[in-house]
């Protein structure tokens, strides 16, 4: 019709004005705020990016220790949350639990659903950032049949989360610092990345004033697919198919046949075409948690490792731009510190919520914000009339 620009998987539209990460795909560049992720990942920690996406400024040391104090306050769960848990089959998957559980949370606190106020939006922010661990780890305990483990505020976010999952009852757990480090590293590398799918979900579901925590499960539900947020879940998978670095050649063969619908998983990436600056980070911190855990030789990583020398010197990467992301090495990265695959992208979730939360908040606070509806080009039947049904054929 002519009427409408015509855009699928929106590569030219932009649908926010936004302060709070940049992102240049040429140069391979990520802001958070204007502060590159290398500085941030290497100098900074994740409560401290949250203060930072959310507020714009890095805080003081009154105003971090206030924050810290605060989001801590709210890392408990209603205790008759636990039995929502219990309606899960008991080999559910903890995203399908965290979809559920997180969307349930608008019904354990109306006091802080109402977005025209905001308090109650500040507050719901800092439940969210506060629970999501406590809720991750309930769905990874549920999912394993261990009891639930409550949250230990004389310990950091990270180290934190780690006890909540790892520790069992009646046995000694000291969570490893290189470890907490570690996942407090992955926390800020996936903190924020721009309107990607989840983003836009939880910018869109927020348009219409819905609340803030049924956003955060519209995010979580789009997060779920392999091609966002499951490709975490997807890579290790691929790397323990090709299995041995023999194989190597085959499914690189298999991921440049057009006629295969088979893709390196880890590879590509809409907006990074020279390559991911988290992958480079997640690369680094994966070799740091293989060497305080004394693996010497992973056969994924070496799989891992030869896979991306292979492609990163193939012709058809190379022309296609296609580069390893943040996923290739968080998989390898996520099963050392101990969780099983299905729990990544319930991780890569926890991090994400930061960014969803500034992002929904930046859209409510901006006076132009209204109800997101795109608009479609039709290209279906034209008028027609009705026939009754002993006259159809
Ligand atoms: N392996 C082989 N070929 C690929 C790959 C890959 N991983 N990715 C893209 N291509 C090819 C694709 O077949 C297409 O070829 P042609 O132009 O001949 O049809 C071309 O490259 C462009 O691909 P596209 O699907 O149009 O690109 P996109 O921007 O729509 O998709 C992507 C980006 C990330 C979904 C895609 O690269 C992909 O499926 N990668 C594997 C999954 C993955 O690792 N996802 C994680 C992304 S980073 C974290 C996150 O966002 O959650």
């Amino acid at each position: 019709t002519g009427m409408f620009t015509y855009d699928p998987g929106f590569t030219s539209t932009a649908s926010c004005e936004s302060k709070i990460t940049y992102i240049d795909g040429d140069e391979g560049t990520l802001l958070y705020r204007g502060y590159p992720i290398e500085q941030l990942a290497d100098h900074g920690d994740f409560l401290e990016t949250c203060y930072l996406l959310l507020y714009g400024e890095l805080p003081t040391k009154a105003q971090k220790d206030d924050f810290v104090n605060r989001v801590t306050y709210h890392t408990m769960i209603h205790e008759q949350m636990n039995r929502f848990f219990a309606g899960f089959r008991r080999d559910a998957h903890p995203m399908a639990i965290m979809c559920g559980t997180v969307g349930a949370l608008s019904a354990f606190y109306h006091d802080s659903t109402d977005i025209t106020d905001p308090h109650q939006r500040m507050v719901a922010s800092l439940r969210m950032i506060a629970k999501m661990p406590t809720i991750a780890a309930m769905a990874y305990k549920y999912h394993v049949g261990q009891p639930f483990v409550y949250p230990r505020n004389n310990l950091d976010y990270s180290s934190n989360f780690l006890h909540m999952c790892f520790a069992v009852p009646c046995e000694e757990y000291k969570v490893n610092p290189v470890l907490a480090r570690a996942m407090d590293r992955i926390f800020i590398l996936h903190a924020d990345h721009e309107q990607n799918a989840s983003t836009s979900t939880v910018r869109l579901a927020g348009s219409s004033g819905a609340n803030p925590f049924a956003c955060i499960a519209a995010g979580i539900a789009c997060l779920w697919g392999p091609a966002h947020g499951g490709a975490n879940e997807a890579a290790l998978s691929m790397l323990a198919e090709i299995g041995s670095v023999d194989q190597i050649p085959e499914y690189v063969a298999r991921a440049k046949d057009k006629n295969d619908p088979f893709r390196l998983m880890g590879f590509g990436h809409r907006v990074y075409k020279n390559y991911d600056p988290r992958a480079k980070i997640m690369q680094k911190t994966c070799h740091e948690v293989l060497g305080e855990l004394g693996i010497k030789d992973d056969p994924l990583l070496d799989i891992a490792m030869e896979l991306e020398k292979i492609a990163l010197n193939d012709e058809y990467f190379i022309e296609k731009k296609l580069y390893p992301n943040i996923d290739f090495y968080s998989g390898i990265t996520l099963r050392a510190l101990g969780f099983p695959t299905n729990m990544f992208t319930v991780l890569f979730a926890l991090a994400r919520t930061v960014g969803w939360i500034a992002q929904w908040k930046e859209m409510v606070e901006d006076p132009s914000q209204r109800i997101g509806r795109p608009r479609q080009l039709y290209t279906g039947a034209t008028r027609r009339d009705y026939t009754p049904i002993d006259q159809r054929r």
